[in-house]
């Protein structure tokens, strides 16, 4: 191989992974939620250029930012961090799929939070069903047994669980118990632990309109 092929192999290799890399862009940005914007600009790294936003990236489906991410990427630290507990309580969390879903979902309807109902694909594959999802969504607050035909009991305990801890903070022993009665101690703790976290998720998204969607209706299942 002479010089100048050398040369012109290793040109053909730049070119080739730099338009690799202005391809992804382009999927990310046609995939990244609505692209309305929010009450701070979003921040999104190209790949390869943050560390954290990489690590946010692995974590999402087909490696996209949302913009979620991009709000929360004005500040590294938090999305750092915020990354790490999502993680753990979306993937490695024992409480069955249907029980967080609920939880997520059930604090979207709650607090009016649009934009966190984008779970509804996920409770649907951990399997809740339409009737679910809208027992979910409608069932007045407080009032979880009257959803009890649709929930199960197990899933009925939950509804109680999640309005009491995101509507009254406090949660009666009783309420406590009757969960307690489905789920050992580990899995008190990510129950409460995702109820926190979601309600957490529901004040963020709200208080920082991300994706414009602090005046969007909580979408009705279907
Ligand atoms: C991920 O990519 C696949 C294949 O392009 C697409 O069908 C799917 O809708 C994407 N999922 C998300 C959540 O963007
Ligand atoms: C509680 O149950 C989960 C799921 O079966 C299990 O992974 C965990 O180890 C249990 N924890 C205790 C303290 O038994």
């Amino acid at each position: 191989m002479t010089l100048s092929s050398l040369l012109a192999f290793m040109l053909g290799l730049l070119v080739c992974q730099s338009s690799l890399v202005g391809a992804r862009a382009v999927t990310i940005l046609q995939e990244r939620d609505d692209n309305l914007p929010a009450r701070v600009p979003y921040v999104f790294p190209p790949p390869g250029t943050n560390a954290i936003a990489d690590d946010i990236r692995q974590r999402r489906v087909n490696g996209t930012l949302l913009a979620l991410d991009g709000v929360l990427l004005n500040a590294p630290l938090v999305a750092q961090s915020w990354n790490s507990v999502a993680d753990v309580i979306r993937n490695q969390n024992s409480i069955p799929g249907t029980m967080r879903e609920l939880f997520i979902l059930r604090i979207a309807a709650l607090n009016n939070a649009a934009y966190e109902w984008r779970h509804e694909p996920v409770g649907r594959s951990e399997g809740l069903t339409t009737e679910q999802l809208k027992a979910i969504r409608f069932t007045p607050v407080f009032q979880s047994q009257s959803a009890r035909k649709t929930l199960g009991s197990e899933l009925t305990a939950a509804l109680d669980f999640v309005d009491w801890n995101t509507k009254s903070v406090e949660v009666p022993i009783h309420v406590f118990n009757t969960l307690r009665s489905f789920l050992n101690d580990t899995q008190m703790v990510e129950a409460t632990a995702t109820t926190g976290f979601y309600n957490f998720v529901s004040r963020f998204v709200e208080a920082l309109d991300v994706d414009g969607k602090v005046n969007t209706p909580v979408p009705t299942p279907e």
